[in-house]
């Protein structure tokens, strides 16, 4: 890894400058991480993001962070948790979890889950936005995984984030950050691309405008069609990097994929950096 640059982190926002985030934009209008994470299809159609690669993930974070001086993590934050395939896994691993996430729908998910595997005395769910969440001191480990990252339109809501998970933390915890990797997905971006899943056709219409992927995923069920939409914003690592720091995580280990491979910047398809909080 290359030390991080400021000019990158400039480019994305100045430290110094950063802007008040929004208050409350979802109670605006609805927000597409919203309307898409609330609707069901959204796990028909991200069925093959699973228990075993949650358990891939979570056993290569837990190795990562036990290769520390500091003893094994016991309270761990999952934020933005969806249907809960990492919580119920670090529970399994004898950790207790709080799991934080927006969706109603994904949260009955998680919960249902857990319970059908007997840890649910094991995980606390909650839900809040991410950016409100103020948790002090009360994890050793925090994780965000599977692109949970850069969805607001600014990015100091994205520091805000940040700045929580920290605050979250206790000093020498740990935070594992799992994003796609840009500089990758520049490369091999399928613009169109149509599958069907189960009796649903499914296009996917792909673009990066700017700093941001936009995704178009329209779904026929042969009676309707329906059209969500995806925008993530895509940090270089040395963006990301220089921002966790600003945030106080020092970035201590990248990986490239849940198996544990090294991060390369033009081949690795996910982009995942452990941090450790000052
Ligand atoms: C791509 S999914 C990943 C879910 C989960 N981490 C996994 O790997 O299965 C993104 C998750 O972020 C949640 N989310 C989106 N915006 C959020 C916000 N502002 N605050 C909290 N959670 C949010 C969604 O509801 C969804 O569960």
């Amino acid at each position: 890894m290359k030390p991080p640059s400021p000019e990158h982190w400039r480019g994305v926002l100045k430290p110094d400058s950063i802007p008040t985030p929004t208050p409350e934009p979802h109670q605006q209008t609805e927000e597409w991480f919203e309307r898409w994470f609330r609707n069901p299809l959204y796990l028909k159609l991200y069925a093959h993001r699973d228990r075993t690669e949650a358990e891939h993930c979570v056993e290569l974070i837990l190795r990562a962070v036990a290769s520390g001086p500091r003893p094994a993590p016991r309270h761990a934050l999952d934020l933005a948790c969806g249907p809960g395939r990492h919580s119920i896994t670090l529970s399994r691993h004898g950790l207790r979890v709080t799991a934080v996430d927006l969706s109603p729908t994904l949260l009955g998910h998680a919960l249902a889950a857990a319970a059908n595997e007997g840890v649910e005395d094991h995980i606390r769910f909650l839900r809040s936005d991410m950016r409100h969440i103020s948790f002090h001191q009360e994890f050793d480990l925090a994780v965000q995984l599977f692109t949970s990252f850069g969805y607001f339109d600014s990015p100091a809501d994205d520091f805000l984030v940040l700045e929580r998970v920290r605050a979250a933390l206790r000093p020498g915890g740990h935070y594992a950050l799992d994003l796609l990797n840009e500089q990758h997905l520049r490369a091999s971006l399928m613009n169109t691309s149509t599958k069907w899943v189960d009796d649903l056709e499914v296009v996917e219409r792909r673009q990066i405008v700017d700093d941001r992927v936009e995704k178009i995923i329209t779904i026929h069920t042969g009676t309707e069609q329906m059209e969500f939409h995806e925008s993530v914003r895509l940090y270089s690592p040395e963006a990301i990097a220089l921002m966790l720091a600003d945030a106080g995580l020092v970035p201590v280990q990248w990986f490239g994929d849940y198996h544990g491979s090294a991060f390369h910047p033009q081949h690795s398809a996910r982009m995942l950096v452990i941090a450790r909080a000052e």
